[in-house]
This record gives structure tokens, sequence and C-alpha cells, in this order.
């Protein structure tokens, strides 16, 4: 399927006696859109965080265009061109749209610790926020409250501070998550069109319906495991898959 961007071979991840990640091993095609799902507690949150920086793996290799990155900081990772949304959008509820996506631009440029944090606003940071909000299809909110935003706008803002990273890689944590029908047929459209502009994507989600329609290909981990590794097609017709997470329910709808 194309060039691996990113390379992740036999991850441990444990919480004291808990093995939340377990040899889990699998690349992420460049330019594609890889799909992550299984039941609740199955370790994809874990695995985003590990990847991200915000765990360290206890074991394994996580290697970003051939580079071992297992030892890096969120920071550091986020700068090498790796960026994610969270389960929960978290924005700064008091700011702007606008000031949102500033301060993702400001995390890109962060110097540590001891620099103190700068909202740099000049004209070319902010024509790049204009950017980013177009490309989201948030232009008409720049001056929005972010806690007045609905919860698919709040999605929506948490896309454009990971584009403010200026990724590679855009690893989406259950974007559609809580979303009615049409707005989550849009949000789909927004990851399907940033895919087509080159952006690499690694989706959690739970709706198997957008999961199968979006991915060029899935993963499915269960228990901390990867059970199964394919195209929405092979994924479908996985006995395993289907036995320790579908449902047949889910697969015959
Ligand atoms: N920081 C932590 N400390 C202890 N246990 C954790 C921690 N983070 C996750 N876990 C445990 O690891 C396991 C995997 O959790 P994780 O959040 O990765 O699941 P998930 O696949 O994202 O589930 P969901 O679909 O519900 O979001 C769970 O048993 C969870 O309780
Ligand atoms: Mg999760």
């Amino acid at each position: 399927m194309g060039e691996s961007i990113l390379e992740i071979n036999k991850v441990e991840k444990h919480f004291g006696g808990l093995i939340a990640l377990h040899n889990v091993s699998f690349n992420v095609p460049a330019n594609k859109i890889t799909g992550l799902i299984g039941p609740n507690g199955a370790g994809k949150t874990t695995l985003f965080n590990t990847l991200s920086g915000v765990y360290k793996a206890d074991g394994g290799k996580i290697k970003f265009k051939k580079r071992n990155i297992i030892n890096l900081s969120p920071h550091e990772i986020a700068d090498i061109g790796i960026a994610r949304t969270f389960q929960i959008a978290r924005p700064f509820l008091d700011l702007t749209v606008t000031d949102n996506v500033l301060v993702g631009l400001g995390e890109k440029n962060y110097q540590g610790l001891l620099t103190p944090f700068k909202l740099s606003v000049n004209a070319a940071n902010i024509k790049k926020v204009n950017e980013i909000l177009e490309m989201v299809g948030m232009e008409d909110f720049k001056g929005n409250k972010a806690a007045d935003l609905s919860l698919g706008y709040k999605r929506r803002l948490g896309i454009a501070r990971a584009l403010a990273l200026d990724p590679e890689i855009l690893m989406l944590d259950e974007p559609l998550a809580g979303l009615g029908k049409d707005v989550s047929k849009k949000m789909l459209n927004l990851i399907a069109n940033l895919n087509k502009q080159g952006m690499t994507i690694v989706i959690i989600e739970h709706d198997m319906e957008a999961i199968m329609s979006i991915c060029d290909k899935i993963i499915v981990l269960n228990q901390g495991e990867k059970i199964a590794e394919g195209i929405p097609e092979e994924i479908q017709n996985n006995e395993e898959v289907i036995e320790a997470y579908l449902g047949k329910d889910e697969l015959n709808a």
C-alpha cells in the first residue's frame, strides 16, 4: 500500500499489572487513511498517547520516516510532524477561534519552559490562521469564543489546532463521537478532503459505516493486541474481528 511513513514495531505499554498494549506492530502508509478500531478499553487511545509521546512505551520501536521516535517528548514529536486531536475536545474555552489556532502556531515554535509563551500576532501568523480556518470550514467563526461553539465546531477547532503544527500525520481520536448524522457526514468529508490534499491520517472511530467508507486500511485492537489488519473488506469478513468485537448485528446492518 505504498510507502510507510510510520512503522510501529512490537510496542508495549503497561500500567502496573494492566497490559494496555502488547506486541503491537503495523505500518502506516503515507498519504492514506488508516483506521484504528476495537472495543472500549482495547488500547486505541493509549496507542495514540504512546505515538505522540504523552506516554513512554515500555518496549518496541516507533519509527517516523525511519527515525526511532520512541524517546522523544510530545513537543519534539509534534515538531517532526505528528499531530493529534483528543477524544475529549479541549480548546481554550475563553479564547476566540482565531486565538486558539494562534496558540497552536505558538506550540509549533515552542522553545521550552524557560521561554514565556506568547501569542505571536503578526501578519504572517494571521494569514496562516485564516488559511487553516478556511481548510476546516470555520472562516465565519473567527471571532467566536470557543466556549460558544457546537460540539462539531469544537472538534473542527481541534483539527485546526493540530493543523497549525504543520503535520505530516494527523491522528484523530473519535472525531465523530456524539455528532448527529449530518454533522458527522460533513466531518467525514473534511477528513477525506484533508487526505486528498496529501495528509496522512490515522483515525480512531467506533462508527463502523464511517470507518469502512473512509479508510484505506484498518487495524483492529482487542485487549491491547492487534487481532487483524487489512483493507475494509478483509476486516468486515474477518471471523476473529466479528467474534471479538464487531458483533453480528453491526456487520450485517
Ligand atoms: N493512564 C492510565 N493509567 C492506567 N490505566 C490506563 C491509563 N490509560 C489507559 N488505561 C487503561 O488501558 C486500557 C486501554 O485504554 P484506552 O483508553 O487506550 O482504550 P480505548 O481503546 O481508547 O477505549 P475507548 O474506545 O473507550 O476510548 C484500559 O483498560 C484503560 O483503563
Ligand atoms: Mg479511547
